[in-house]
């Protein structure tokens, strides 16, 4: 059975149309991840699916019931919304947070509510801090902590908004894996994300927003591999690299050598591999031809044709390859023995080393 259906929905503010035309139906247990550039719609298709900012055409059905003003309350508080800055109450403890909506809007009694709370802190982790203070927890912890909060109000469908793009990576991994277990336990979910590698492993479809619309949906195999249609490709091709520029020797290499780690991780590099692109991004980019050019520009990306990653650096100048002009100094020596191979080309007056590993 269809848990949401969506109708030919719109959301324009003022002449402005956000998103139009958009028809989806998800099933019990669908786990869909929502991509797309920024600004496209998704956090106000998420609102307009829980009415908390309804479209202004178009029909929301839950549970093949339309929603209306009648029965809005019982709606949104059956699909649960978990946004990027928790949105915890914080004069209340984690145990508060839990129980004050069960008691106030299901009428639990506040020993059931206690004891329904306990247990779904136990899933998420988090029951030896029940009587802790938002501001005493990580922001991983608060995080499931309002995971938690949506499951106590018996959502049956939790609606993510960009849950973990305000942790740190270990952060970020303990909220994924909360999110994974749910997804196991047949919950179903909306989960817009920049994580693309999550997005691709957590969902049974995929949606792509674009051009003020969902442009193209399919399974994750579709979208992150075949994608079909322009601007899905033209996205699925940039999230698979990394590129940075470096204007003089003065850059903030910790800001570039940051990028390369974070691009590593959100594509679920092998540590391995990303040990090496990591170095070679350092001794290749940092300690030489930033050394001596000053200016380049540094790309790292996937080929999922080839299976493998490649790290580019261009600078421009007469064709010289400054590897072989440095001869073997040790920054040249790791490049070198950490790429499978390393080359030199000179395109357009630009010369161009590519490692590849
Ligand atoms: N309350 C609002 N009033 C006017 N425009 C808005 C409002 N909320 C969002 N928008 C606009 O709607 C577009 C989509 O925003 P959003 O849904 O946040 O995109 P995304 O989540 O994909 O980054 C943006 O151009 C944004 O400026
Ligand atoms: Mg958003």
């Amino acid at each position: 059975m269809n848990v949401i259906s969506l109708k030919n929905l719109e959301k324009r503010f003022e002449d402005h149309i956000i998103f139009k035309g958009v028809n989806a139906d998800i099933e019990r247990g669908e786990v869909v991840s929502i991509i797309g550039p920024s600004g496209t719609g998704k956090s106000t298709l998420l609102r307009a699916v829980n009415f908390l900012d309804p479209a202004t055409g178009g029909e929301v059905f839950f549970k093949g019931v339309k929603v209306d003003k009648q029965n809005i309350d019982i709606t949104r508080r059956k699909m649960g919304m978990v946004f990027q800055n928790f949105g915890l109450f914080s004069h209340l403890d984690v145990m508060g947070n839990l129980t004050v909506g069960p008691i106030k809007l299901l009428k639990k009694s506040a020993s059931e509510a206690e004891a329904a709370a306990l247990q779904l802190l136990k899933l998420v982790g988090m029951a030896e801090r029940a009587h802790h203070f938002p501001y005493q927890l990580s922001g991983g912890q608060r995080q499931r902590v309002a995971i938690a909060r949506c499951l106590a109000m018996q959502s049956e469908v939790i609606l993510f908004d960009e849950p973990t793009s305000s942790l740190d990576p270990t952060m970020l991994a303990e909220v994924m894996a909360v999110i994974r277990n749910l997804a196991k336990s047949g919950m179903t979910m909306l989960v817009v994300t920049h994580e693309m590698e999550f997005a691709r492993e957590i969902a049974n479809r995929v949606f792509y927003m674009d051009e003020q619309s969902l442009y193209e949906e399919g399974s994750p195999e579709d979208i992150f591999n075949n994608p079909k249609k322009p601007k899905t490709q033209e996205f699925i091709l940039k999230i698979r690299s990394f590129s940075y520029e470096i204007k003089n020797r003065d850059f903030d290499f910790a800001e570039m050598l940051g990028g390369v780690e974070n691009f590593c991780f959100r594509h679920a590099v092998d540590k391995k591999i990303a040990g090496r692109l990591q170095l070679i991004a350092e001794e290749l980019v940092v300690n030489i031809i930033a050394q001596h050019y000053g200016e380049c520009s540094l790309k790292v990306s996937f080929s999922s044709k080839l299976g493998n990653y490649t790290l580019t650096v261009g600078y421009k100048g007469a064709n010289s390859n400054i590897l072989e002009i440095i001869g073997d100094d040790l920054p040249v020596i790791l490049v070198k023995k950490s790429a499978k191979t390393v080359k030199h080309e000179y395109i357009d007056e630009v010369n161009i080393i590519t490692a590849t590993l």
